[in-house]
């Protein structure tokens, strides 16, 4: 047995970030300034989105994204139940009311359960790419299309997921990315909306600085000017420059992070395949899964047990996610019950989340996998290791 505790998740950051944000300290940019700009820049390059905006969380994103797109007082806008309550609180905040649908096997969003919540008071739909993984988006982009509604994608964990060989953030009228910690790429907080869209991009950058008509990047440099106009009463989303430091370098890590994240998921499949009253993540043939989690599914064992076997083991372990309509707010606000969603019901009783992270050796894989053998199957040989010859395995100096 390991000796040391394995966290649940840990963010890897190297010294080039901790360079860059001491940089900034003494450049005197510490809010919004010219790395936010780059940082911006580089994320619309690497995902083909036009426009990149640059804020302080995905739930601010989210909640800019929906307020550009009209919802208020009165409209409902439709949420899976399987997400974390961000996805679904952004609406309240604005006043809607979260309509939530059952997920399909996989805990993703599917078309047909969207079509029946459709209503006349529906003004946005939001796919959560759940652990990693795309929702099929064509189906929902013609669904969309049909009811001349906005998709707004909740990409919280779908940074470098792709749907039909194209990058996430691309698909709907607005995309919204976390750089949370335990994300696969982190600002410490942090976010990021994509757009096509020329006018909802400048409408969500106003609403992102207190609604006024030119940001303090454009004020306080030569070239700007000391004047500018409130056009409506926006919030306090931006990103800082500090935060832009770890993500400049973070995304340039990412590819190698996701290689990384896919050797171990892959690791994982193969060495738990066969355990018994195991259900493990299937990657679709949709796109490339970015395996931001990594949720397993217990057939006939109860979870709470097997999360303390692992931490007896010194493993950590998390639970993705409690469905919003179990949580007191939503079953009583709304009156969800659990028996409206028995897929996510179903996923939930079973769900554990594995660690899975680029900063793990194969060592730590490799004691994950042989403490979940040891309780199901009461294994515990030192099984075959990973990445003996993949060379893979993320080391800092190398990135
Ligand atoms: C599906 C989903 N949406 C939104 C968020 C909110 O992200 P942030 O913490 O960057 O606001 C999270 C965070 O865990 C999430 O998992």
């Amino acid at each position: 047995m390991r000796s040391q505790f394995l966290p649940y998740c840990l963010p890897l950051i190297g010294e080039e970030e901790i360079s860059e944000v001491v940089d900034s300290l003494r450049s005197g940019w510490v809010t919004t300034g010219p790395k936010v700009k780059r940082f911006e820049e580089n994320f619309a390059a690497y995902t083909g989105a036009p426009h990149a905006i640059a804020v302080n969380s995905c739930t601010a994103a989210l909640h800019l994204a929906l307020a550009a797109s009209g919802v208020g007082p009165g409209h409902e806008v439709i949420v899976p139940t399987l997400t974390f309550c961000a996805t679904a609180n952004v609406v309240v905040h604005l006043g809607a009311r979260p309509v939530l649908v059952d997920v399909n096997e996989h805990g993703l969003m599917e078309a047909p359960l969207v079509e029946r919540a459709i209503s006349k008071r529906t003004k946005a739909i939001i796919p959560v790419h759940f652990a990693g993984q795309s929702c099929d988006l064509h189906a929902l982009q013609s669904l969309a299309a049909q009811h001349g509604l906005p998709l707004i994608e909740d990409a919280a964990h779908a940074v470098g997921t792709t749907y039909q060989g194209q990058q996430i953030g691309t698909h709907g009228q607005a995309t919204a990315f976390s750089f949370y910690a335990t994300k696969n790429m982190t600002t410490g907080e942090g976010g990021m909306i994509t757009t096509s869209d020329d006018r909802m991009a400048a409408t969500m950058r106003r609403l992102a600085l207190h609604g006024m008509s030119r940001d303090a990047w454009k004020r306080y440099t030569e070239t700007g000017s000391w004047y500018y106009e409130v056009l409506e009463p926006g919030y306090k989303d931006n990103m800082t420059d500090l935060q832009a430091s770890l993500g400049l370098h973070q995304l340039r890590k990412l590819e190698l992070f996701i290689a990384r994240r896919r050797e171990i998921a892959a690791f994982y499949n193969q060495r738990l395949g066969g355990c018994p009253g195991l259900d493990l993540p299937t990657e679709l043939p949709t796109g490339r899964h970015v395996y931001h989690l990594y949720p397993i599914r217990l057939r006939n064992r109860n979870r709470a047990e097997f999360i303390e076997q692992l931490r007896e083991r010194n493993i950590g372990a998390s639970v993705h996610f409690i469905p919003l309509h179990r949580h007191p707010y939503y079953r009583e606000a709304f009156g969800y019950r659990p028996e409206q969603f028995p897929m996510a019901e179903h996923l939930y009783r079973g769900f554990v989340s594995l660690p899975l992270y680029p900063r793990m050796t194969d060592e730590d894989a490799s004691d994950v996998v042989d403490a979940v053998q040891s309780i199901v199957e009461g294994e515990s040989g030192p099984g075959r290791r990973l990445g003996v010859n993949s060379g893979l395995e993320v080391k800092e100096s190398a990135l």
